[in-house]
């Protein structure tokens, strides 16, 4: 097994590995430091199936399902597909999720440690996926604007996101409400394996910083996703068919682009691996 690193402040490219055979657990441990360190992983040319994808990612921990339950693979519903595809008039995965910078389940008590994304189809342009270290932007703060957040808390909400996100759909249901309720986690986070300090922000799905009027928490919120997202902590991934990505989502944001989806099919699937209540 090689490690490449991908740019100086995320992601590292593991090489000389095929997921289709059980990974040795001295092996395994290299991955799990290589993430803690780098944030995110790639596994190219990966020929997994559903039944790989899922063994591998349970190494990491345990899986999460997610709410919308139809995206959910029958066989396999740790796998949740992401997908423009429809097939007997209906749509196989989640269409245009993630379209904007967030962390995986933020809108949880207990939001993911990291999701593994499988792209078994892409389009030949456009489509990628950009991944921003929050590390890196916690720590190019200004030492007052750092004693400013490091108390503050923010809200997160599924039902927000969802109504911004998804406008053009049905609501979401009152099951689907009653479990996403509203939560409330540090703007400023620690890694619980590094200890290290990241900014724990995002667009849609946070809706305020608590305590703050209105009009302060939306100028706030603004200002930090605009300095998180910023293109120097960040790095734009070019899909391949057989691509397989690790983040890590206790310390980085990503977000999905837009393609021609009337040309161009794309399918990934995504698991999602438990985490811990930030703090
Ligand atoms: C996501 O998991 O948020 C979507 C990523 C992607 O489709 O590239």
């Amino acid at each position: 097994m090689r490690l490449e690193p991908i740019t100086p402040h995320i992601g590292i490219e593991v090489q000389d590995i095929d997921l289709r055979e059980p990974m040795a657990d001295e092996d395994f441990a290299k991955v799990r430091a290589a993430l803690n360190h780098h944030s995110l992983l790639l596994f190219r040319n990966q020929r997994i199936d559903e039944g790989q994808h899922v063994a591998f990612s349970r190494r990491f921990d345990p899986l999460l399902g997610h709410v919308l339950k139809q995206f959910l693979k029958q066989q396999h519903p740790e796998v949740y597909v992401l997908s423009n595809v429809r097939e007997n008039g209906a749509p196989i995965g989640n269409h245009k999720e993630g379209w904007n910078w967030h962390s995986d389940l933020s809108y949880k008590t207990e939001p993911s440690l990291g999701a593994l994304l499988h792209a078994l189809e892409v389009p030949p342009v456009e489509g990628d996926t950009w991944f921003s270290s929050m590390h890196a932007a916690w720590e190019a703060l200004d030492a007052q604007t750092q004693a400013l957040i490091r108390p503050l808390r923010a809200t997160h909400s599924y039902a927000g996101y969802y109504g911004k996100a998804f406008a053009d759909r049905a609501p979401l249901s009152q099951a689907q409400k009653a479990a996403t309720p509203d939560v409330s986690h540090p703007l400023v986070r620690t890694h619980p394996e590094t200890g290290r300090l990241s900014l724990y922000v995002g667009e849609d799905v946070v809706k305020c910083i608590e305590g703050l009027p209105e009009h302060e928490s939306a100028a706030l919120l603004a200002r930090l996703n605009a300095h998180a997202t910023s293109e120097r902590f960040a790095y734009r991934h070019r899909w391949r068919a057989g691509d397989l990505l690790v983040w890590d989502n206790r310390c980085t944001m990503h977000r999905a682009t837009p393609y021609d989806d009337v040309a161009y099919r794309r399918v990934m699937h995504r698991t999602t691996v438990a985490g811990d209540r930030p703090f």
